[in-house]
C-alpha cells in the first residue's frame, strides 16, 4: 500500500503534491517522489526515505509547473531504494505512472517486456505498468491505459502523465482506493480525501473499474470500455483541523485522549432517549431476517481482529449466537461454512484493508449478509457491505490504532444489545442496565487518562526490557493481544500474550527473574485463579504489573504495580482496561525515541494482501 497524488490547474504543482503526500505519509514512507512536467518536459525525483529527503532534494532543484503526480511508498516489490521508488517511466521516459496496489501478474508481463527489448530499472511490479502503457500508446492515453489495465491482474490506483499530451491527466482504479478532488480550474487524484482537502471540499469517489480523465477545465468519469458515468459529487463537510495534532506531541496520544468524545460521539442518537432501547436503523435487516441468523462470522485484520475477539463474547452472551471470529487474511483460505442464515461481520477501521474487503467480498458471493463497523464513511468496505454501523472516531492518522479499536468496541456493544432486544434473549431491565453503564465508559476513560503518569512510569521501567509478557483470562486475554500489538508495534519490545491459565504449559520457561508480566484481571469471577497464575510466575521471578479494578482487596496484594480502572460491568471492562495498554506502549515507546506515529515497517492502510 502507498499514497497517489495528482494535480492539474495553474498553481506549482510540486507544492500540491507534498502537501498531498505529506497527508498520506500514513499510507507508507519507505521512500517518495513526483513527476512534473517542466519546460524540459517530464521530469521525475525522487528518494528513498522519509518525504523529508525529497522535500530537500527538490529544494536544491526545484520542479517548475503545473501539473504532477506524487507517491509515498510502503515496499512491496523491491526493497526501499531510488530506484524502486514512484513515480516509474517507460524506456523512453515518455510515460509516468504512480501506483498503490500489487500487479500479480507482472513477472510474466515483464518477461514479455524484456524479450522484446525494454529495459527495466527497478525491482517493482509498477514499472511494467509505464512499459505496458507505452506499448499501447497510439495517440490517445485513455485509450492506451485503458488497453493495458486489461492486461494486468491485480489491485491498482494508478496516476498516469505523458509528455505527448502534456494537458491530461488519468487516473483508474481496482481494489485500491482513489477520490478525484474537483476544484476550479484545477483538478485532484488522491488515495484519500485529506491529500486534496486544503484545496477544494468536492470530491468523486472512482469505484472498481473506473477511470477519471482531468484537465484543467474538468473531469470526465469513464468505464474501462469507454462510456462516460454520471455521479454526484460528494461534498466533505469534516474539517482537516480535526485531523491536525492539536497541541499534543504525538497522534497517537491525541487519538488516546480523543477516546472519550469518539465513545460519546459513537453511542450518539443510537441510544433512546429514555436509555432503554438502541436504535440503529442503519441495520438493513428486516426482524425476520434477525430472527434467522444462525451463525455469525467476524472477519478482520490486527487491532480490529482483536476488537472482533471482544465482539464475539459480547454477542454470545448477549445472544447465545454462535460466534467465530476470523482474522481476514486467513478467511476465505480455510473454506468456512457460509450460509445465507451467517451474518458476516468485517471490522475496519480504514475500510480499506484488502484482506477484509476480500473476506467480505467471499462472504457475500456464499450469499451471507455482510454488516461492517468502519470508521470512513465512503471506503471500499462501507460502500459494499450491505449494513454499515459507521464509528465516529474521527479521521485516526498514528499508524498504532487506539480509538478505533475502543469504538469498534463501542459498535459491538451496540450491535450485541440491538440482537438481544429483537431476539429477546436478554430483559429490558439488564438492557437499560448495560446502555446505562455503557454511558458512563467515557467519564471513566477521562478518570483514567487523569492517571497516564502513573503508567508513563511503569512503561519507562518496561521501556528497558527486552521481552515483556501480559497474561488474562476470558475477555481480558482478548484485551491483552491487544496490549501486546501495541507494545510490539510502536516500542519493538518483544511480547507476548498469554491466556493466565495456558502459561504453565511452556511459557513459563521465558520467565526469569525481574521479566515484566502485565496481569489484566478485570473479571471477578476469575479473580481467584488468575492471582494462582500470577503466584506462579512470581514464584519464577517475573515482575508483576496488576491491573484491575478500583476496590479489588486481592490483586494489591499479589502484584509488584497496581493500576486500577474504575468500576464496570465485566462485559464492558475492556474499553477500560485497554487505555492503560495503549498508554504504556505509547511511553515505552517514546523512552526508546522511537517515532511512535509512524512505526518502522509499517504502514495505516495495508491495501495489498
Ligand atoms: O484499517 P483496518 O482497521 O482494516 O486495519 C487493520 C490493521 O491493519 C490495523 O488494525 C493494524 O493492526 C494497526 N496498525 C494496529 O495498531
Amino acid at each position: 500500500m502507498c499514497g497517489i497524488v495528482g494535480y492539474i490547474g495553474n498553481r506549482n504543482s510540486q507544492e500540491v503534491l507534498i502537501e498531498g503526500l505529506k497527508k498520506l505519509e500514513y499510507r507508507g514512507y519507505d521512500s517518495a517522489g513526483v513527476a512534473v512536467f517542466t519546460k524540459n518536459g517530464l521530469e521525475v525525483k525522487k528518494s528513498v526515505g522519509r518525504l523529508a529527503n525529497l522535500e530537500s532534494k527538490l529544494g536544491d532543484a526545484p520542479l517548475e509547473g503545473t501539473i504532477g503526480i506524487g507517491h509515498t511508498r510502503w515496499a512491496t516489490h523491491g526493497k526501499p531504494s531510488d530506484a524502486n521508488s514512484h513515480p516509474h517511466t517507460d524506456s523512453s521516459l515518455k510515460f509516468s505512472v504512480v501506483h498503490n496496489g500489487i500487479i500479480e501478474n507482472y513477472a510474466t508481463l515483464k518477461e514479455e517486456l524484456i524479450a522484446n527489448g525494454h529495459v527495466f530499472l527497478s525491482d517493482t511490479d509498477t514499472e511494467v505498468i509505464s512499459h505496458l502503457i507505452a506499448v499501447e500508446y497510439q495517440g490517445d492515453i485513455v485509450k492506451a491505459v485503458q488497453k493495458a489495465v486489461k492486461r494486468m491482474r491485480g489491485a491498482y490506483a494508478l496516476g498516469v502523465l505523458t509528455e505527448h499530451e502534456p494537458d491530461r491527466l488519468v487516473a483508474v482504479r481496482n481494489a485500491s482506493p482513489l477520490i478525484i478532488g474537483v476544484g476550479d480550474g484545477e483538478n485532484f487524484i488522491g488515495s484519500d480525501i485529506p491529500a486534496i482537502l486544503n484545496y477544494t471540499r468536492d470530491v468523486y469517489i472512482l469505484n472498481d473499474g473506473e477511470m477519471a480523465v482531468l484537465t484543467r477545465d474538468g473531469v470526465e468519469l469513464l468505464t474501462l470500455e469507454g462510456n462516460f458515468i454520471s455521479r454526484e459529487l460528494f461534498h466533505v463537510d469534516w474539517d482537516l483541523v480535526t485531523a491536525e495534532k492539536a497541541g499534543f506531541d504525538h497522534f497517537m496520544l491525541k487519538e488516546i485522549y480523543e477516546q472519550p468524545k469518539a465513545y460519546r460521539d459513537t453511542m450518539g442518537a443510537r441510544i433512546s432517549e429514555d436509555g432503554k432501547r438502541v436504535v440503529l436503523p442503519e441495520v438493513k435487516m428486516t426482524e425476520d431476517e434477525i430472527k434467522r441468523i444462525s451463525r455469525i462470522h467476524i472477519v478482520a485484520c490486527g487491532t480490529a481482529y482483536h476488537a472482533g475477539l471482544v465482539g464475539k463474547t459480547i454477542i454470545e452472551r448477549l445472544t447465545g449466537i454462535p460466534v467465530e471470529t476470523d482474522v481476514a487474511s486467513e478467511y476465505r483460505y480455510r473454506s468456512p461454512i457460509i450460509t445465507p442464515d451467517t451474518l458476516v461481520i468485517v471490522v475496519s477501521q480504514s475500510g480499506e484493508t484488502a484482506d477484509t474487503l476480500a473476506a467480505l467480498r467471499e462472504a457475500q458471493r456464499c450469499g451471507a449478509r455482510v454488516l461492517a463497523i468502519t470508521n470512513v464513511v465512503g471506503s471500499s468496505v462501507a460502500r459494499e457491505a450491505n449494513s454499515v454501523i459507521t464509528t465516529w472516531a474521527g479521521p485516526e492518522i498514528a499508524v498504532a490504532s487506539t480509538k478505533a479499536y475502543t469504538t469498534q468496541l463501542i459498535g459491538f456493544y451496540l450491535f450485541g444489545l440491538f440482537l438481544a432486544q429483537t431476539l429477546e434473549t436478554q430483559k429490558p431491565e439488564y438492557i437499560a442496565e448495560v446502555l446505562s453503564a455503557l454511558q458512563q465508559l467515557p467519564t471513566q476513560v477521562e478518570a483514567i487518562l487523569e492517571k497516564a503518569e502513573d503508567i508513563k512510569d511503569i512503561a519507562e521501567q518496561a521501556a528497558t526490557h527486552e521481552d515483556l509478557f501480559f497474561i488474562g483470562r476470558g475477555i481480558d486475554y482478548a484485551v491483552t493481544l491487544e496490549g501486546s500489538l501495541k507494545l510490539k508495534e510502536i516500542s519493538y519490545i518483544h511480547s507476548e500474550a498469554y491466556p493466565s491459565g495456558e502459561l504453565k504449559h511452556g511459557t513459563l520457561a521465558l520467565i526469569e527473574d525481574g521479566i515484566p508480566v502485565i496481569a489484566l484481571a478485570t473479571q471477578d469471577e476469575l479473580l481467584e485463579k488468575t492471582v494462582s497464575n500470577i503466584k506462579e510466575v512470581v514464584a519464577r521471578g517475573g515482575y508483576i504489573i496488576g491491573i484491575g479494578n478500583e476496590g479489588d482487596a486481592e490483586l494489591p496484594r499479589q502484584v509488584d504495580r497496581l493500576f486500577s480502572i474504575p468500576r464496570t460491568l465485566g462485559l464492558l471492562t475492556p474499553a477500560l482496561s485497554v487505555i492503560p495498554l495503549q498508554l504504556l506502549a505509547y511511553y515505552a515507546a517514546l523512552a526508546r525515541g522511537n517515532d511512535v506515529d509512524k512505526p518502522r515497517n509499517l504502514a495505516k492502510s495495508v491495501t495489498v494482501e
